[in-house]
């Protein structure tokens, strides 16, 4: 089991070196702790699996405001998320984009977690599996590729998608590529072991709930058991 912790636009270094000093995960289970861009350094000194919320595709140029798979690499994170729907939804981010900076970020030695997911309107129109087929094809396949399917009306709504419907999403997904698929979107202690039992989700991308040691922590508690 995998579980990745998205921080999103939350914990500078001071933050996330009070965290990180807190947080003891139980042994059984992969975490890996995703700050932002200025945290990285600090939490790459905890010693944990530490990956960053998006990379460029270039090694370096004239790309303001990115930062390549080599800087990463020489920070000591381990990867890094690409893709993220709120990527996709604020700045542009499409399936083309998603898949380059995968490919970078995989040729760099860098794990990636490429995420994927309809939308309500998409899902209502009985679009979803079209939708997770054209996000995943373009993705390439590698042993260092893990896959998140994060339905997009269900990332900091509170809507969680129900057990069945995402063994199904997860099931489908892996149809199309051979690689650990983990779930995203209102994942919380309360859910965490339901969601987790599915026998095709692999772990969880966590946002807000990630954000807390103790309920981190008892997310992890909840990947073992299940
Ligand atoms: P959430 O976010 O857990 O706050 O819904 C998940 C994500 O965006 O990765």
């Amino acid at each position: 089991m995998l579980i990745a912790a998205n921080w999103k636009m939350y914990k500078g270094p001071r933050e996330t070196r009070e965290f990180l000093d807190r947080f003891e995960p139980p042994d059984g289970v992969d975490v890996v702790i995703c700050p932002p861009y200025t945290s990285l350094r600090v939490a790459v000194e905890s010693g944990r699996a530490v990956y960053a919320q998006n990379v460029h595709w270039e090694t370096e140029g004239a790309y303001t405001g990115e930062v390549s798979a080599a800087m990463l690499v020489e920070l000591g994170v381990w990867g890094s998320i690409v893709g993220h729907s709120e990527r996709r939804q604020y700045f542009g981010e499409t399936d083309e984009t998603t898949a380059r900076r995968a490919e970078a970020a995989l040729a760099a030695g860098l794990g990636v977690i490429a995420c994927v997911g309809e939308t309500e309107q998409e899902r209502e129109a009985g679009d979803t599996e079209e939708v997770l087929r054209r996000q995943v094809g373009v993705l390439p396949e590698h042993d260092g590729l893990v896959i998140a399917y994060e339905p997009v009306w269900a990332i900091g709504t509170g809507k969680t998608a129900t057990a069945g419907l995402c063994q199904e999403s997860h099931a489908f997904i892996k149809t199309l590529v051979d690689t650990r698929v983990l779930y995203g979107g209102s994942v919380k202690p309360d859910n965490a072991a339901e969601l987790l039992s599915q026998p095709d989700v692999d772990g969880a991308l966590v946002g807000g709930a990630s954000l807390d040691v103790d309920s981190l922590t008892a997310i992890c508690r909840a990947a073992i058991r299940s």
